[in-house]
């Protein structure tokens, strides 16, 4: 269920069908919702690709839940006719914000600083307990400036942080010097052939020893096993991630083992007022699909 009333919105002018379980439909109740259906409202953890869209011969219209669409095959949806809108803007700030604490949670050992006082750990005040990394006058790479980066490029400058940018026309030399010379490195590009696994044992090494590694946007632009590998060799100075490849990450999985990372479970987006202006805008884009206009935020059209 969506947060807010947009739904009712949609339940006005449309038969609405809606999968109430707390996890995502499997395959097949997926195929089964889509059969006769002209417009999907989907999350991002609902895989539209080819077979799922020629099993939903009316869809017309597929509105994601979310601003990154690399659950859905664009290219497939643009040849069968399918109209395809995101979300953008409504989680701008929101994701921003996340990154700002993720990155002060890390830089001081937030998290780690609640469990010592909570498991009586604490027995006096020390001047060397719980040294953190200071922000003031320090570097950040912002790894693409769409809306999301450019915002926390400006909390970032707002906190007297130097920022360098990343953009997506930039050589990986630019990226090479830009990895060397920070002490934050913050990912915001959506997951794409050319940015799967961008951080992996390569990039890593050419990151200033000691710096901090935070990823809100797609956990498929980061090598997990790279990351561990980098943090135990102590080159890596910390990690906070909110996405993983894969999600849930595994309680097995040895990142999670790893000293100096701090996870938290794709939040990015989540206040209540990002979620439903998300609501409103994928609603708005799935009316105005059905009725044979032009969505409020296309991606191919
Ligand atoms: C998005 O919108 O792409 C986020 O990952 C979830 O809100």
């Amino acid at each position: 269920m969506l947060p807010g009333t947009a739904l009712d919105r949609l339940r006005e002018r449309h038969d609405v069908l809606v999968w109430e379980g707390e996890l995502p439909p499997s395959r097949e109740a997926l195929v089964g919702l889509v059969r006769d259906a002209e417009g999907l409202l989907a999350l991002l953890t609902d895989r539209i690709d080819p077979e799922l869209m020629d099993a939903a011969p009316k869809l017309r219209a597929v509105s994601n839940y979310a601003v990154g669409f690399d659950n859905i095959d664009v290219a497939g949806a643009t040849a069968r006719g399918i109209a395809i809108g995101n979300t953008p803007d409504a989680l701008t700030d929101a994701t921003a914000e996340l990154t700002l604490a993720l990155l002060m949670a890390r830089a001081r050992g937030i998290v780690e600083g609640d469990a010592f006082v909570r498991s009586g750990a604490w027995r006096t005040w020390s001047p060397t307990a719980f040294l953190g990394a200071g922000l003031t006058g320090a570097t950040m790479a912002v790894i693409g400036p769409g809306r999301i980066g450019t915002a926390v490029a400006d909390r970032a400058r707002g906190l007297r942080m130097r920022v360098l940018v990343q953009g997506r026309q930039d050589s990986r030399e630019h990226l090479r010097a830009v990895l060397a010379e920070s002490d934050v490195v913050s990912l915001h590009c959506p997951l794409t052939p050319e940015t799967a696994l961008l951080i992996d044992g390569r990039t890593l090494a050419w990151m200033k020893p000691g710096a901090i590694l935070i990823n809100t946007s797609r956990g498929g632009l980061v090598d997990l096993d790279a990351v561990a590998d980098a943090l135990d060799a102590g080159r890596l100075g910390g990690a906070a991630l909110d996405t993983m490849d894969p999600e849930p990450v595994p309680l097995g999985h040895r990142i999670l083992s790893t000293p100096r990372v701090t996870v938290t479970p794709h939040i990015g987006s989540g206040t209540a007022a990002a979620r439903a202006a998300m609501a409103d805008a994928a609603v708005d884009n799935l009316l105005l699909a059905l009725d044979g206009e032009r969505m409020r935020f296309p991606v191919n059209t």
